[in-house]
């Protein structure tokens, strides 16, 4: 039980549109435990990247957070203030961006913004330090990539040099976000093979998000299903594989599973997620839905807790 890392409960996060207050994760919860790698799965707008960055409160979300509670070694993050959560963000836990040519500063050198990391949260730094932690990501020549700029290295390397930047502190927590999503495809596999590594090598626990099933099958031990910012479906990978509850996990799987089969056409699921918008109370996924029932319109349905999985559907109750 002393293994939990993370709680999250009921969490609900709003922005502030001209039209008001519009809420774009309606209900996110997740339980993590040391060394855990968990996915956090669904289609682009789902509420993946704003569920994520609330653990470490980014772009002001403690103005937007509705309701709900962030356990983090049985602290309520929600309730910290910025100068407590400073120590935490970026050393206990860390976030690796979507998008790599934009997290890292174009005007200094590789080797000073990973010092920088270490300085700011009053570890131990040195050149050589940062040098191990380049190869460690698999940087070749590292002595020599500590005094380079960003943009003359790739965009796959780049993506190691941010991994490199997660990690350096030495967090419990790696959230990665989409990490393979700028690189060329053949590279996608080495980033989840350095990530499954360092997972295995140092115990850090990993929140993978991702809109790639295979990804998420390669690397996570669970997965967390998001649909209209609400969590549809939760469970061990092999389990959700196996025998998909939700019937939007069994669409993404068939779609995966078409795509790499290399159908002509791919399976795809016909028409499109709903935006914040267009949320109503009623099941997020009913409009595309193949088997939707009457009653799905009634209200949003409530989420189904069963051995190791949830799910988020009426034909379980
Ligand atoms: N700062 C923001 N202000 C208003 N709406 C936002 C903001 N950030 C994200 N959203 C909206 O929240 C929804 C969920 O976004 P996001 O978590 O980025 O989705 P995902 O990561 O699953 O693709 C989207 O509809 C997005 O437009
Ligand atoms: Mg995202």
């Amino acid at each position: 039980m002393n293994d939990n890392l993370i709680i999250i409960q009921n969490l609900k996060i709003s922005f502030y549109h001209e039209n008001g207050r519009i809420q774009v994760v309606r209900g996110f919860d997740l339980s993590m435990d040391n060394g855990e790698i968990i996915g956090i799965l669904g289609e682009s707008g789902s509420g993946k990247t704003v569920s994520a960055t609330s653990i470490l409160r980014l772009e002001d979300e403690a103005d937007s957070i509705d309701s709900g509670t962030i356990f983090y070694k049985g602290k309520n993050l929600v309730e910290l203030t910025e100068k407590e959560y400073r120590k935490i963000r970026g050393n206990q836990i860390s976030y690796v961006f979507q998008n790599a040519s934009n997290a890292l500063n174009p005007y200094k050198k590789i080797g000073l913004q990973l010092t920088e990391v270490l300085r700011n949260h009053k570890l131990l730094y040195s050149r050589s330090i940062v040098v191990d932690v380049l190869k460690e990501v698999g940087i070749e020549e590292a002595d020599t990539v500590f005094d380079m700029y960003p943009f003359q290295l790739s965009g796959g390397q780049n993506q190691r040099i941010m991994i490199a930047q997660g990690i350096i502190s030495k967090p419990d927590l790696l959230i990665a976000d989409e990490p393979s999503s700028s690189i060329d495809a053949s590279l996608r596999k080495t980033v989840l093979d350095l990530l499954k590594n360092i997972n295995q090598k140092s115990g850090m626990a990993i929140i993978l998000i991702t809109h790639d099933f295979d990804e998420a099958k390669y690397l996570c031990d669970r997965l967390i299903i998001m649909y209209g910012g609400l969590v549809m479906e939760e469970g061990f990978v092999s389990d959700i594989f196996e025998n998909p509850l939700h019937p939007y996990t069994g669409e993404l799987i068939k779609c995966a599973s078409s795509l790499s089969r290399g159908d002509n056409p791919v399976y795809a699921l016909e028409g499109t997620a709903p935006t914040p918008l267009q949320f109503t109370d009623e099941c997020p996924f009913f409009a595309r839905c193949k088997q939707r029932l009457p009653e799905c319109i009634l209200g949003i349905p409530e989420m189904i807790v069963m051995d190791n999985r949830k799910v988020r559907c009426i034909r379980y109750k």
